[in-house]
């Protein structure tokens, strides 16, 4: 089996239903959000201290750890973001957008101050979601709807796409 990559918005639910996808599959759940906690700190204080830029660094280190493994990569909603990670995941695994509504990311987020690209302004947060739809769009082998469908359904549709 090659790595599946879950990509997809804030708050669409790529933690949660990696866990499921991984008891299921029986093999490993990487995060690639608590990889950079564990080496550099918590991900407010990076943005904070250093910006977005060092990051989005951080970020790529740590995907390049995760090809060639049977596994399932959690990813940050920012990993579409940079043409070399859509290259690396679709060069070594399945590509899988957790596809959910505005309204069901916002309903689930509502102020999270943990998200530093969570904004205070709704219009931001609205540009954000529209900017990185296309984005998870063009780099994705699959895309699941998750809205009003279960955890198990949506862990059963991406372990049916193998
Ligand atoms: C980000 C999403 C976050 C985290 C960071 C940046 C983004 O991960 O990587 O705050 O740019 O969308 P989640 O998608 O797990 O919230």
């Amino acid at each position: 089996m090659k790595p599946i990559y879950l990509i997809g918005f804030m708050g669409s639910g790529k933690s949660t239903i990696g866990e499921r996808l991984c008891t299921k599959l029986d093999v490993p759940l990487v995060d690639t959000d608590q990889m950079i906690v564990d080496k550099y700190g918590p991900i407010t204080t990076i943005f904070q201290e250093h910006g977005e830029q060092i990051f989005r660094k951080y970020e790529t280190e740590m995907l390049k750890r995760t090809g060639g493994m049977e596994q399932i990569v959690s990813t940050g909603g920012g990993m579409v973001e940079r043409e070399e990670n859509v290259a690396f995941m679709t060069h070594h695994g399945l590509v899988v957008h957790l596809n959910a509504s505005m309204n069901a990311i916002a309903s689930r987020l509502g102020e999270d101050p943990n998200r530093p690209l969570w904004g205070k302004d709704s219009s931001e947060r609205v540009r954000l979601y529209n900017r990185r739809k296309d984005l998870y769009t063009e780099a994705a082998d699959a895309t699941v709807l998750t809205d009003n469908k279960s955890i198990e359904a949506i862990a059963e549709e991406i372990a049916d796409l193998q």
